[in-house]
């Protein structure tokens, strides 16, 4: 018998469809939508550690900052499914401390870390 569920990196997937970063993921309601539909899991918008912009307009790194999402989190994680969480930053260290502090309240099934070039040149986050 075949099946969407599968298995990645020891995570489980309900189904292996799921949207991509920013597709469908950048609001809180949005993301409720998301959590609520057949999606194998939700996939957040990617985030820096401060804001960018205060309102999500289509794609692009402009967010409203990693506390914005973090503030529905829990909210998606009742739904059981994984949640996938992006990060960006202008530095190693900055991606490296987002990824961290965005596992610490053990939320996130996976961090997808942005390590894009042109991110890891730059001095400082924003
Ligand atoms: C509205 C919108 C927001 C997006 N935001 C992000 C984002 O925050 N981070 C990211 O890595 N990709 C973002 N993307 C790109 C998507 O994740 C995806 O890579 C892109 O739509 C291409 O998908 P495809 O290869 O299935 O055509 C966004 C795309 C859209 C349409």
């Amino acid at each position: 018998m075949t099946g969407l569920s599968t298995l990645l990196a020891g995570i489980s997937y309900p189904s292996c469809v799921m949207n991509a970063s920013g597709a469908w993921s950048g609001t809180h309601q949005e993301l409720r939508e998301l959590a609520a539909s057949a999606t194998g899991a939700v996939v957040i918008k990617t985030t820096t550690t401060q804001a960018r912009v205060e309102d999500v307009k289509g794609c692009g790194i402009e967010n409203p900052g990693q506390s914005y999402y973090l503030a529905v989190l829990a909210e998606l994680r009742a739904t059981g499914k994984p949640i996938v969480g992006s990060v960006a930053g202008f530095t190693t260290a900055v991606q490296i401390g987002s990824a961290l502090m965005k596992e610490g309240p053990g939320v996130f099934a996976r961090i997808e870390q942005e390590l894009r070039a042109e991110r890891t040149t730059h001095a400082t986050d924003a």
